[in-house]
């Protein structure tokens, strides 16, 4: 049973401790900024929340979509699985420092020449990923820039437009299309 004492007692309060900060660099579409930030953030929450561009997307914040990717140090990375200390010292290219003034990049040229999107919400990863494939010269064929880029995903499906837009400025020709089978023609049956 309480005492008078026990149940009156004011509870201890409780001890509040700052997060550490860390200092890190990182020069982002060429400028150079400089962040105390607490371990846990993110790249992309670093550009999207406290830089505010907000071009790289936030989609899965998984790993599993691609929406996210920029390129550090002239490679191809999700920011959302990239913490900022990590990248201390790299140099961060986001869709934003793409284009050079009114002057688009080919890549978003081609983008918009293709058609090769709908709603948009991949397409500043796709591109950002495109950039990032070319400078790995892995990718030969249509083929190779579908399997290549298979980590950015278009839940619009706009893939053909995608690809014929990346092989264009990668000046790979566009795959033969299959010629369509030739069916013999049975009188009464509706060709579809
Ligand atoms: S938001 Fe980064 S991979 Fe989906
Ligand atoms: S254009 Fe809508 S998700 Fe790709």
């Amino acid at each position: 049973m309480l005492t008078e004492n026990h149940a009156t007692a004011t509870p201890p309060s409780p001890v509040t401790m700052a997060a550490p900060l860390y200092p890190i660099e990182l020069t982002v579409n060429g400028t150079r900024h400089q962040f105390e930030i607490e371990t846990w953030v993110t790249l992309l929450d670093l550009l999207r929340e406290r830089m505010l561009l907000t071009g790289s997307k936030k989609g899965c914040d998984h790993g599993q979509c691609g929406a996210c990717t920029v390129l550090s140090n002239g490679r191809r990375i999700n920011a959302c699985l990239a913490l900022a200390v990590s990248q201390n010292g790299h140099e961060i290219t986001t869709i934003e420092g793409l284009a050079d003034g009114n002057q688009l990049h080919p890549l978003q040229q081609a983008f918009i020449d293709h058609d090769a999107l709908q709603c948009g919400y991949c397409t500043p990863g796709q591109i950002c990923s495109a950039v990032g494939l070319m400078r790995e010269g892995e990718a030969h064929t249509t083929a190779g820039v579908r399997e290549l880029m298979s980590g950015n995903v278009c839940r619009c499906g706009a893939y053909p437009q995608i690809v014929q837009a990346v092989s264009q400025v990668m000046g790979i020709a566009p795959a033969a299309q299959p010629e369509a089978p030739v069916r013999p023609t049975v009188v009464g049956t509706v060709l579809s």
